[in-house]
């Protein structure tokens, strides 16, 4: 796909992962609408990035109702970026159930509910095409992450199964699994990594938009990228 002038949803696009990607999606004048839960957050993002192919929602994607509103502002629809997601971490017995509730309702629901509210955008464009950013820990069990890699195993199947549900259509659906990146997806969860030398977002990104690049005829269906161990 020729990504100048598609329109690009990427969700949870106000810090790490997501912000490389609406600079980079941006870079190559694509229209970029940014869902995320932070107002002031977005705000800033507008001013900060100055750029008439910003566009920005405010919903929580773990909420249905923000994430329908959020979407019917949404005017058309090339690619579906869901990349909005949270951390937890520790042992089952130390977890809250609120916590519990929360990484699954963002994780796992929350790419649902933004695929679905603009599947009849998505079905609308000529050439679509939808990325859910799972982990590494959504391929195989991980000690202390028990609810973390069930969400985005949970996001794995749901990838797998979407990319069943629209074989022959114009939508083509990806899985992408990266390993540790250095954001502050931990921190902000009250874990603290020496997570500096990890994969650089900047360049996972650029992977990112080289599976959206891919002209129709060919689908990067899974991708796992981790940091090399030299
Ligand atoms: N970092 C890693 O090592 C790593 C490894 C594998 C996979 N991943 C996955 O990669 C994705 C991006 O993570 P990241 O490391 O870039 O994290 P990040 O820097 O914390 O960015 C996450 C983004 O999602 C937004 N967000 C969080 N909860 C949301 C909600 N309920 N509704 C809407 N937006 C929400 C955040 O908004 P605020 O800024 O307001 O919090 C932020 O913009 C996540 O799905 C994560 O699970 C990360």
């Amino acid at each position: 796909m020729d990504i100048e002038d598609k329109h690009v949803v990427i969700t949870g696009g106000t810090d790490g992962l997501g912000l490389s990607l609406v600079k980079l999606f941006l870079a190559k004048s694509a229209i970029v609408h940014v869902i995320s839960k932070d107002p002031e957050k977005l705000k800033a993002l507008e001013k900060e990035l100055n750029n008439k192919l910003l566009h920005v929602y405010t919903a929580d994607v773990s909420d249905f109702n923000q994430v329908v509103k959020a979407c019917s502002e949404i005017w058309k629809v090339d690619v579906v970026i869901n990349n909005a997601g949270i951390w937890l971490e520790g042992l089952l017995d130390e977890y809250k159930y609120e916590d519990i509730s929360k990484v699954i309702d963002v994780n796992l629901k929350g790419p649902i509910y933004v695929t679905k509210a603009l599947l009849p955008k998505l079905k609308s464009s000529p050439d679509a095409h939808i990325i859910n950013i799972s982990s590494t820990s959504g391929l195989k069990g991980v000690a202390k992450q028990s609810v973390y890699v069930s969400s985005k195993m949970g996001l794995k199947g749901f990838t797998e199964t979407l990319k069943d549900d629209l074989v022959g259509s114009n939508i083509k659906v990806s899985g992408f699994y990266p390993g540790g990146m250095n954001t502050r997806l931990f921190e902000k969860f009250g874990t603290i990594k020496d997570n500096q030398k990890w994969m650089n977002i900047d360049k996972v990104a650029k992977i990112i938009l080289f599976m959206v690049e891919q002209d129709n005829t060919m689908v990067m269906g899974d991708v796992v990228v981790t940091k090399r161990v030299k």
